[in-house]
């Protein structure tokens, strides 16, 4: 889809985040034809630097590529002080008349406030341009509050665009493909047929380079209450009446109202294990009680999810990188075959990484002459065989984010009350273990969390699928 010529100046211009995600997204969608003549982005941060320096900046974190001049002609930079007034008269300056405009908060939250103030008080946004702001939103409700209510002083709910980059991967869009695009699933896609629900991020990281921000956070905040949150509301809402922002984020939000408090949470924290250092001695901390693993059950109370389970979990330093999405459904009601065909279970496992991609796993016979044997084998849509050289085309979430921002489309945007509504069941699970004291559960690096996500599991007669990459 077209875009219109667009500037976007993005704040905390030589950071992390800009270099290695914002830029190398927009310079791929600028190599995609999706940066039209006169499209440009300015940055701007506090570190003393020009135009060419940052042009170099971001030529390194993209690498070597024919063309890149180009995009990089199309690149411009300004110094400047975000809570005072330096470098402000000179952005202005360096802006033109674009037809849309975009700002991109790239900087710690504490500066959302100043920064929305500045922007506006330097003509730099008038009632149709967007802000961008990225995550962690806030470090609880009230903090989330107070970031909305700064927003709020300064522009419309339909100029934010709070990011959760989960939105904007491939699989997590496809999940709602797969729901609302076949009839096959969701008249099964309830508690009546659906045993329960895993979700899964596993992440063989650690905190390397994030310490101080990580210790503060933890998993539930760095991981539960926005990226899990978000894969649990798409598999749990209602049919939105329309795929359009509105619509789509009411039903998000009316399942996070209807979640329980957590009944079962675990926590953990990765100890030395593989060659990988303890997490203790990764931030620098002996005594922190931070966990960098939770395993929590949650529960949807409303008429479509009662008595289905939702099984979250999330780490550090796991065994594989991988996400997925596994619906298990229930058992026939009554096999034909006898009970020594054992237990078989259609699954429908998405998967978000790597590999993206969609098994549906079947019972079949077990080929060959040995009588009526079961046997579970799985549809498979893994993209890059199904889709071919298409699968190539997947855009990554910030190149697809951005875009939306650039088309003003909110749908895989969090809007404020759904954020909040998120913190208020997040606060009410962290007070919870914070009150009970406890210390999380030390598992060796590389392994697959600690024992007690297991006996959870095993306490409802389940098991955890494999974290397999
Ligand atoms: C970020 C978290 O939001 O998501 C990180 O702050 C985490 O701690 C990252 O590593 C995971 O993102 P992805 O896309 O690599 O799964």
């Amino acid at each position: 889809i077209p875009v219109e010529p667009f500037e976007l100046i993005v704040f905390g211009a030589t950071g992390d985040l800009a270099r290695k995600k914002i830029l190398p997204a927009l310079w791929r969608r600028f190599r995609a034809g999706q940066m039209p003549e006169g499209a440009r982005v300015i940055g701007a941060a506090r570190t003393e630097l020009d135009t060419d320096g940052w042009r170099r900046m971001v030529a390194e974190a993209i690498g070597p590529a024919e063309g890149l001049d180009a995009f990089l002609e199309r690149l411009a930079y300004v110094t400047l002080d975000a809570t005072g007034e330096a470098g402000w008269p000179e952005l202005r300056a360096a802006c033109g008349a674009p037809e849309v405009r975009a700002v991109y908060f790239s900087v710690a939250p504490a500066l959302f406030a100043p920064l929305a103030e500045r922007v506006r008080a330097h003509g730099l946004a008038d009632g149709e341009t967007r802000v961008v702001v990225e995550k962690p939103f806030g470090h609880d409700l009230a903090s989330a509050r107070a970031l909305n209510a700064a927003l709020a002083a300064q522009f419309s709910e339909d100029q934010i665009y709070r990011i959760d980059h989960y939105l904007g991967k491939e699989t997590v869009q496809n999940l709602m493909a797969v729901r609302f695009g076949n009839m096959l699933f969701e008249p099964l896609w309830n508690a009546q047929y659906v045993d329960h629900i895993q979700i899964t991020v596993a992440e063989q990281v650690g905190v390397a380079g994030r310490a101080e921000y990580y210790d503060h956070a933890g998993a539930m905040r760095d991981m539960v209450q926005n990226h899990l949150m978000q894969l649990l509301c798409l598999t749990a809402m209602e049919p939105p009446a329309r795929f359009e922002p509105g619509a789509v984020r009411d039903e998000k939000l009316k399942v996070i109202r209807a979640l329980e408090p957590p009944r079962w949470l675990v926590r953990g924290q990765y100890g030395a294990g593989q060659g990988q250092a303890a997490y203790v001695d990764d931030v620098g901390a002996p005594a922190s009680g931070t966990e960098t693993f939770v395993a929590l059950r949650a529960e949807v109370g409303n008429w479509r999810w009662v008595g289905t389970p939702f099984y979250l979990r999330t780490g550090k330093r796991l065994s594989a990188r991988s996400s997925e999405i596994a619906v298990v459904f229930k058992d026939t009601p009554h096999s034909i075959f006898g009970i020594d065909a054992g237990a078989h279970r259609n699954i429908l496992a998405i998967q978000l990484q790597p590999n993206e991609g969609m098994k549906l796993w079947m019972t079949i016979k077990e080929p060959g002459p040995g009588g009526m044997r079961l046997l579970d084998v799985p549809l498979d849509m893994t993209f890059a065989e199904t889709l071919g050289p298409e699968a190539e085309l997947i855009a990554d979430a910030y190149e697809r984010l951005i875009m939306d921002v650039i088309r003003g489309n909110q749908t895989l945007f969090m809007r404020g009350d759904e954020v909040e509504a998120a913190w208020a069941w997040t606060d009410a699970a962290i007070a919870g273990f914070e009150a009970a004291g406890e210390r999380p559960e030390v598992y060796p690096a590389g392994s697959d969390g600690p024992r007690g996500a297991e006996r959870m599991m095993a306490r409802d007669q389940r098991l955890w699928r494999e974290i397999a990459g």
